[in-house]
């Protein structure tokens, strides 16, 4: 449906060289050291695939996630007037296995196997004042059952552990869309032990968090509709068992194989853009590197208040939580790349006004692997409180940096393009136009296309097509942009004037006399 005034640059079909959004190359599932398969390759899609028995199984060591099935995993419970110390496994079992008709007994349940937890109080609210009297019966009778018995298949689901995705290196890990749906069975029955110590550099996953936020009756109302995205997935996984699976790379490259920007000659006009004031990432960018507007804890607030859109992405496509549980906090020069996570809920609204506006049938293909083509890229933004901050040098070449690692493939031809938007600049305040050319030159060092959505912002759609054609007109590279965006550094001016003054700045470049137009040869 696209017209020539509702996008400028190039068009989506061009964009795709003709071939539709489905026609990019896909990373591999090969399992090896360095990619971790928790499932027997290859994969049907007619049944669920047969979770990988490996020979050493590790439940609960430093290289993996603490499962809650560890027989190491121990919880001290009162027997007797005595305290007794028992595998928390076990008690889980014990407590999910009584009935719970309603919400003190989902309550008193996940105490059995936790101490000292907040009141649910969130929770509380979205039973007995949000959902009907009907709504609330039919979870508690229907649907929490089956989350029950999905999370208690966890050892035959998962027998061989899972490998966490540490800081500073280059791994994979693959898992069936049904292990990662036991896993957040688990979380969303909190039944993952959880140590101050790992917990400070894991996101963490366990949802105490939401379900214990309590705040202004409006953010209320967010947390309520949040929770019924993650019902409608519950819902679906349990009547349909899903059939595909997910990869998460955790990607890092090191300051010294990072590109110089300030040497690189590529040409700024090659990249091509398409960008648009309408569509969003998930809507339109279909079959394209999709980012994601991280924070440096993956998934950022999405088990809090949180609701912009790292945290929209992850609750219409719940399968990114779990990377919660196992990817340890981003570090400046990493990325993570998720393939393969199925959407299933709709929306309206943002922040405050989120609302679920039904289930979605993500009607994405699958690859030779298994996994939906869909790919989203983690990368996570400087928040910049002061506005002049993020024009120093160090902080543009980490934003730079950041960009890179998260567009850059082993594949050199035929990259998708990268679907992004104001990445940065909303709960992180960052300048719309810097991060622009950020996001442009790393696309351009990345060998991918850039399509953009403003979000609304059409002011920023016309300056910047007008801006890119000034640069492809006057061949500007990536190193003459790096050396005319220090200049403006040092100026200290407002943002709003970011292009025209790099046009002066070119402009005036060309008027200075050279060593060549002394010797007569200009
Ligand atoms: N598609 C395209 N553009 C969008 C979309 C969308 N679906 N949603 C929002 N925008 P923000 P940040 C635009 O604030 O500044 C989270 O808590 C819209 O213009 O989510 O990088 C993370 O966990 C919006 O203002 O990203 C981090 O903690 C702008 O993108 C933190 O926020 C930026 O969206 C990251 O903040």
């Amino acid at each position: 449906k696209e017209t020539s005034t509702t996008y400028k640059g190039t068009s989506i079909k061009d964009i795709c060289n003709g071939k539709g959004h489905w026609s990019f190359p896909i990373t591999p599932v090969n399992p090896s050291k360095y990619h971790y398969v928790l499932y027997n390759v290859p994969v049907n899609l007619q049944s669920p695939p047969e979770p990988f028995c490996a020979k050493d199984v590790a439940l609960c060591d430093d290289d993996h996630v603490k499962m809650p099935n560890s027989e190491k995993n121990l919880f001290v419970v009162q027997e007797d007037n005595s305290n007794v110390i028992k595998e928390r496994w076990k008690i889980i079992n014990e407590a999910l296995k009584k009935p719970i008709k309603n919400f003190e007994d989902f309550e008193s349940a996940i105490n059995e196997y936790n101490s000292n937890l907040p009141k649910f109080e969130a929770l509380q609210y979205f039973f007995k004042e949000d959902l009907s009297q009907e709504e609330s019966d039919s979870f508690f009778t229907d649907m929490l059952p089956n989350i029950i018995s999905l999370a208690l298949g966890l050892p035959e689901l998962l027998p061989s552990g899972i490998p966490l995705l540490k800081q500073n290196r280059n791994r994979s890990l693959s898992m069936s869309q049904l292990q990662i749906a036991c896993l957040l069975a688990n979380a969303f029955l909190c039944t993952f032990p959880w140590k101050k110590s790992t917990a400070a550099t894991y996101p963490g996953v366990n949802f105490i968090s939401l379900f214990s936020a309590f705040a202004r009756p409006k953010r209320n109302q967010c947390i309520c509709e949040k929770l019924k995205s993650i019902c409608n997935y519950f819902k679906r996984v349990t009547q349909n068992v899903p059939l595909g699976v997910v990869t998460f790379e955790r990607k890092m490259i090191p300051r010294s194989n990072m590109p110089r920007w300030d040497t690189l000659d590529n040409n700024l006009g090659n990249t091509k853009i398409h960008i648009t004031s309408e569509g969003t990432i998930e809507d339109n960018g279909l079959g394209f590197l999709q980012v994601d507007f991280a924070n440096k804890n993956i998934g950022g607030g999405v088990l809090r208040y949180g609701c912009v859109q790292e945290e929209i992405r992850f609750v219409i496509c719940p399968e990114l939580i779990i990377s919660r549980l196992f990817v340890e906090q981003l570090a400046n020069g990493e990325s993570v790349i998720i393939t393969g996570a199925e959407r299933y809920n709709n929306y309206t609204g943002y922040g405050d006004t989120y609302e679920w506006a039904g289930d979605c049938q993500d009607e994405t293909p699958f690859d030779v692997y298994g996994r939906r083509k869909t790919t989203i890229c983690v990368i996570d933004a400087t928040r910049f409180d002061r506005p002049k901050d993020q024009f120093q040098s160090s902080m543009m070449i980490r934003e730079l940096n950041k960009a890179y690692v998260g567009f850059s493939s082993r594949e050199k031809h035929n990259l998708a393009p990268v679907a992004t938007g104001n990445w940065g600049c909303g709960a992180f305040k960052g300048s719309k136009p810097l991060k622009i050319l950020i996001q442009l030159m790393a696309c351009s060092a990345a060998n991918r296309n850039l399509v953009y959505y403003s979000f609304g912002d059409i002011e920023l759609m016309e300056n910047f097509s007008d801006f890119h054609l000034f640069l492809g007109k006057n061949q500007i590279t990536i190193a003459q942009l790096w050396r005319f965006l220090c200049q403006f550094s040092i100026r200290g001016l407002s943002d709003d004037k970011l292009f025209s003054f790099i046009e002066q700045a070119y402009f005036d470049s060309k008027k200075q006399p050279t060593i060549s137009h002394f010797f007569g040869k200009a």
